[in-house]
């Protein structure tokens, strides 16, 4: 790999984010030269670290992520970080950054190539965004802003907060991160899609009865109360990650494999993204609760969160475009906290077919990202012994060597910060759709909020409501994955 240089300023040097993800994913690039000699790293947080504090923390990162780590490697790495006590509202804090960035520039011969990333709580994101701008921090190379999520509350914020942004950055060089896209499986879906012509041809409201994305979690809120009451699986699950694997289940084919490429057919297919009246949400959506289990307090018991709170720990819903090849498919899709397992899969349900065999079972392609990554296809077959059909697996798994190499999504995909590829991040256009479906969303529920219908419940350890099972359109249908 080719060594890139360039200063870092992560907001939120001192956070979870930072810790769990960026300074082990930047070690790994680091181990493959991706980064080397000509960078340096300047966290920012309102704790009093010194630089060795900071040091000191960042090869704990790595000693936490990876029992195997090369100690001198992770000593040296450390050494290219520093660290400045940073109130994010106090000009004279940014005078002080640039000062700090500049010198760092000359020090590392880093060629006046600045990364600021946003890893801290999303309400100063505005504050960061034009202090950078009205303090010029920007320095004589390239310059990316990366902002992790949420980018904004709903459309008007996340509109307000682009405004902001686009002061300093053009649009290319804002790197909205969402970290499903730098997940193997899920990259795997357009060529799965694109490539083979039998799932090529069958990529239609013909064959394709409806898609179902399910991504479940076994753990609660935990420690996130508080951010989690003001977000809700909604907004913390659906609005990104969610829609984005659906985007790209249903875009037209790019023409090419570029970025430009790629977000123009995901606006194509976006711009036809059907947005739901009242009648939709109280027919084809669901939101839900968990209520107390063995090991769990209620969600409205959880620390930090109001104890009358609507907010949905799960919900289930349909999206549907008018264009793209699969125009007019439901796609339906669930999310929640404190479900059965920690899961995300895909599946594809084929519509049943008149034969001369009689009826049998909806044959389903299914993609499973986490915690396998799985491609299976179910298909009929005749029995051995005996007359009639069974249903056969045919599976696709990685071989542990394979595994084993397929690199972290943050690693990914701040690999791609680095090199300029904005392919796999979420543009303006994508999120501006996305608001505006959740908005509707949003909407409706507070209606039924003022009319009195809370949220249903459901219990730890189960698939959701069961209202959840309710929300096909053609009522024959189910979830496949039960
Ligand atoms: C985050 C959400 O974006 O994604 C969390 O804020 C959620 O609430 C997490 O737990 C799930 O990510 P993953 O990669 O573990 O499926």
């Amino acid at each position: 790999m080719n060594n890139i240089p360039v200063v870092m300023i992560i907001f939120g040097g001192s956070g979870d984010l930072a810790h769990r993800k960026l300074y082990p994913a930047l070690f790994n690039l680091y181990e493959k030269g991706l980064i080397k000699d000509n960078f340096a790293v300047i966290g920012t947080a309102r704790r009093p670290w010194s630089h060795e504090y900071l040091r000191g923390q960042v090869v704990q990162a790595i000693s936490e992520s990876n029992e195997h780590y090369d100690e001198q490697a992770a000593a040296n790495f450390a050494s290219h970080f520093y660290y400045q006590s940073h109130d994010v509202t106090d000009i004279d804090h940014y005078i002080a950054l640039k000062k700090l960035a500049e010198d760092l520039d000359e020090k590392y011969h880093a060629q006046g190539n600045r990364i600021f990333y946003m890893a801290m709580a999303p309400r100063f994101f505005g504050t960061i965004a034009s202090h950078i701008n009205d303090q010029h921090l920007v320095g004589s190379g390239f310059n990316r802003l990366v902002v992790e999520k949420p980018f904004g509350h709903d459309l008007a914020s996340a509109e307000e907060l682009n405004k902001i942004i686009q002061g300093s950055f053009d649009e290319e060089n804002v790197y909205r991160i969402d970290h499903y896209l730098g997940k193997e499986m899920v990259l795997d879906i357009t060529p799965f899609r694109v490539t083979n012509p039998l799932v090529r041809n069958s990529w239609n409201a013909e064959v394709i009865q409806n898609i179902q994305v399910t991504v479940g979690e076994s753990l609660g809120v935990g420690t996130r109360g508080g951010y989690y009451d003001t977000s809700g699986a909604l907004r913390d699950m659906v609005q990104n990650h969610i829609f984005q694997i659906i985007t790209l289940l249903a875009m037209p084919e790019p023409k090419k494999l570029t970025s430009q490429d790629i977000h123009q057919a995901k606006k194509d297919l976006l711009d036809s993204l059907e947005i739901p009246t009242k009648k939709d949400v109280e027919e084809h959506f669901v939101r839900g609760q968990y209520e107390a289990g063995k090991d769990n307090p209620a969600y409205l018991e959880e620390d930090q969160v109001d104890p009358n709170s609507n907010t949905e720990t799960y919900t289930a819903g349909m999206v549907k475009f008018k264009r793209g090849p699969i125009a007019g498919v439901p796609i339906y899709y669930r999310t929640g906290k404190e479900l059965k397992e920690k899961v995300t899969r895909i599946d594809i349900v084929l519509k049943q077919v008149e034969n001369s065999y009689g009826t049998t079972e909806p044959n389903v392609l299914t993609i499973i990202v986490d915690p396998s990554k799985e491609i299976i296809f179910t298909i009929n077959g005749k029995k051995v012994s005996g007359s009639g059909l069974r249903e056969e697996l045919l599976k696709f798994n990685y071989s542990q060597a394979e595994l084993d190499k397929i690199p972290d999504g943050y690693e990914r995909l701040i690999h791609d910060i680095l090199v300029g590829d904005n392919t796999n991040f979420t543009h303006w256009a994508e999120l501006k759709q996305y608001w505006k479906f959740i908005d509707a969303i949003e909407a409706a529920w507070s209606e039924l909020n003022k009319e009195g219908k809370k949220p249903a419940t459901y219990k730890p350890g189960s698939f959701g409501p069961a209202s959840a099972n309710n929300i096909f359109e053609n009522p024959t249908d189910k979830w496949i994955y039960r």
